[in-house]
């Protein structure tokens, strides 16, 4: 290769351009477990990096970040020498990628027809534990792959980290390699304590689990609820270890340890592809993260025979998910008006890709959460996704301000209907204060449609009803007259039939139902029902002090305060009477007590059900004894899933609920004699 001095000094300043944003990145990783970026962006240093040093391989310095595996150790702890180096993976992006492993694999062991284990690779931090006659003697991070911290105090803490091993073969002394995480709950929960508290939050559970390690206190530590999955044997005194991996992991298993349950093997590569397809789209349901799977060739003689590639082996690749998180500019910060008349502040983002989807809009939370971030329109910012639920910025990367930045004021008047902006005590939320707003009162209706089950009433017409002036409010829904309706660009006779047959239908919904389509400030509907079960009936609730509202589990004086205030306002108040004069019910009915073969039972429905709709359904449980409810709590016994099925779904996981599809429930049906 010909390269003159000029394109050598160019590769030169860019190398060390590169060499010291990843020690910057590495330093923020793992010595502050605070990384500023996601770990697509650091990999994309690495490669660009790489590339030069393969080009001009005499730029290459030993210090250079791809001549080790990571930061340094952080000295609060004592320091471990690894007795044999904790290496990382090569990564695979594509089925092309993950092809040309398996191609080099194959052309180096002569082989094309080896088996490969496929374990989730679990996104949280690296440790590896010794054990002496059987019993756990230390514990280590990976630190910088050669040194470590001893946090052997703290893993004591994890209760699926054996002391003492069962049974008696094993070796004399021997290390187990895994990974410790924090579940995703559990990781919810602490941060929501920590915004309690007003403490700064982790951005995501492997940054928790690795500062949960890493507490001087260990009790800190055994609060933190981590768990780990064990996926290596990392070294042994004598030969008493299995020749294969898949019989590694059953021998692990045996010896008290936790490997990963969803591990499995293939030998055809296509198979690989759709275990990764599989997890890819379940990878949400489980309560750890994981950002992909690791294939690892089954039989561990031919491990020597691939060797190295400097610190990443060649008998194993780690094919990760399409990264979840991503840096883009904010463009500006929006308000919507929510259906309690809350402003909801949302960025408005430089498009991006983030798992495969390009996002446009993320939620901010509110603006105390925009200020503790320190999050200024026109930062780059950390934008990431989490299954369903609505895109969220992280927080800005700091490094790349270029000082034109702008904090973030919320405004003083509704950005709808200019009026009053209030903030009550002790809230975060910000609200508009005129019950009359359009953005307001459009949200609430949706609300309100969709929680009472008001079928063909969708957001477009709803629009087109308030815009014609034949609804002000979501009583106005009861009022709608055939005559004015068909009135209307594109409603014809039979539409508007089938609009106030529904209208109709939905006077009957029990009343847990239209509480939580009252939209009162902080009423869901799970505390919606738990209102409906204790008061019986609007009057009761109405008429109850806040004491009483407060009393009931769950509830508390944030909910009370705020259902009473709903039933002291004089608007609110009217709109109530309006839907009771026209004979919307009020009342809860408990069909606990009625008899039939589901007695004692509670259904849930989410998703779309082909063969009938959700009311009917409901209707068909109800009759066999059973209760339906809208919300999955622990008291729920079955749910059935349609087409397209919620979060509901995700959240049944969590607890003991018989989960069925359409055609199980169908069954169900036919066998108590009910022909759907
Ligand atoms: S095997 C030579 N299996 O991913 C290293 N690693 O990117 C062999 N990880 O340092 C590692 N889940 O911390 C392996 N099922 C799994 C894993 C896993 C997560 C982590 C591990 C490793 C990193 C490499």
């Amino acid at each position: 290769m010909s390269c003159n001095v000029d394109d050598v000094r160019e590769a030169q300043i860019k190398a060390e351009e590169l060499r010291s944003q990843v020690n910057y990145h590495d330093y923020l990783y793992f010595v502050k477990d605070a990384p500023e970026v996601p770990d697509a962006d650091y990999d994309e240093l690495i490669r660009r990096l790489r590339a030069i040093e393969e080009h001009f391989p005499e730029l290459i310095t030993p210090d250079s970040p791809t001549q080790r595996v990571g930061g340094q150790a952080a000295t609060a702890f004592g320091v471990v020498e690894h007795r044999l180096p904790m290496l990382s993976l090569a990564n695979a992006q594509n089925y092309h990628q993950l092809e040309a492993w398996h191609k080099r694999a194959a052309k180096l062991t002569g082989r094309d027809d080896f088996q490969m284990v496929c374990e989730p690779k679990i996104d949280g931090l690296a440790v590896a534990l010794v054990y002496e006659d059987g019993r756990f003697v230390q514990g280590a991070t990976r630190g910088d792959g050669y040194h470590g911290e001893n946090i052997t105090e703290n893993l004591r803490t994890i209760r699926s980290i054996p002391m003492k091993l069962r049974g008696k073969k094993y070796p004399a002394r021997f290390e187990v390699r895994g990974e410790v995480y924090m579940p995703k709950t559990v990781f919810e929960q602490l941060n929501e304590d920590r915004a309690e508290r007003g403490e700064p939050l982790y951005a995501n559970p492997r940054n928790s689990a690795a500062g949960s390690v890493r507490q001087l206190d260990s009790r800190v530590t055994a609060s933190r609820r981590l768990d780990i999955f064990v996926y290596q044997l990392g070294w042994a005194d004598d030969g008493a270890a299995p020749a294969t991996h898949h019989e590694t992991l059953r021998w692990l298993h045996e010896l008290g340890f936790r490997p990963n349950p969803d591990a499995e093997t293939f030998s055809d590569l296509e198979d690989v592809q759709r275990f990764y397809n599989g997890w890819e789209e379940r990878r949400h349901d489980l309560d750890y993260e994981i950002d992909g799977m690791v294939v690892k060739i089954d039989d561990i003689s031919l491990w020597d025979e691939l060797g190295y590639v400097g610190r990443e082996p060649r008998w194993a690749i780690a094919y990760k998910f399409p990264p979840m998180q991503a840096t883009t500019k904010l463009n500006k910060i929006s308000i919507n008006v929510g259906r309690t008349g809350s402003l909801n502040p949302y960025a408005e983002l430089e498009p991006v890709q983030v798992g495969g989807v390009i996002v446009r809009q993320a939620t901010l939370h509110n603006e105390a959460d925009i200020r503790r971030k320190d999050i200024r329109v026109g930062d780059i910012v950390i934008v990431q996704r989490a299954g369903d639920v609505i895109p969220q910025v992280v927080g800005p990367v700091v490094s790349r301000r270029t000082g034109r930045e702008r904090r973030y004021r919320l405004p003083k008047k509704c950005p709808v209907c200019k009026s009053d902006v209030e903030r009550p005590e002790g809230e975060a939320m910000a609200y508009c204060s005129n019950m009359t707003c359009p953005a307001q009162m459009f949200r609430w209706i949706t609300h309100f449609v969709h929680v009472m089950d008001i079928e063909g009433l969708g957001e477009k017409w709803i629009e087109i009803l308030l815009e014609n002036g034949l609804i002000k409010d979501p009583a106005g829904i009861y009022r709608l007259r055939k005559k004015k309706l068909i009135e209307l660009p594109r409603m014809g006779e039979k539409l508007a039939d089938k609009i106030l047959a529904n209208v109709e239908a939905a006077k009957g919904r029990n009343l847990d139902r239209l509480l939580f389509a009252l939209g009162i400030r902080h009423v869901g509907s799970e505390i919606a029902s738990l209102l409906a079960d204790q008061f019986g009936s609007l009057d009761g609730l109405a008429a109850a002090s806040e004491d009483e509202i407060a009393e009931i589990e769950g509830v508390g004086p944030r909910i009370a305060e705020s259902v009473r205030a709903y039933f002291r306002d004089r608007k609110k108040k009217a709109i109530v009477e309006k839907l009771r004069r026209s004979g919307v019910n009020m009342e809860q009915r408990r069909n606990k007590r009625t008899e039939g073969p589901l007695r004692g039972e509670r259904f849930v429905f989410t998703g779309t059900l082909a063969a009938m709709s959700r009311s009917r359904a409901e209707s068909l449980v109800a009759a066999l004894g059973a209760e339906a409810v809208s919300s999955v709590t622990r008291k729920v016994t079955h749910l059935v899933a349609g087409a397209d099925p919620g979060s509901k779904l995700a959240k049944a996981e969590g607890y003991d609920i018989d989960v069925m599809d359409e055609a199980a429930f169908l069954s169900l049906l036919r066998e108590h004699g009910v022909e759907p």
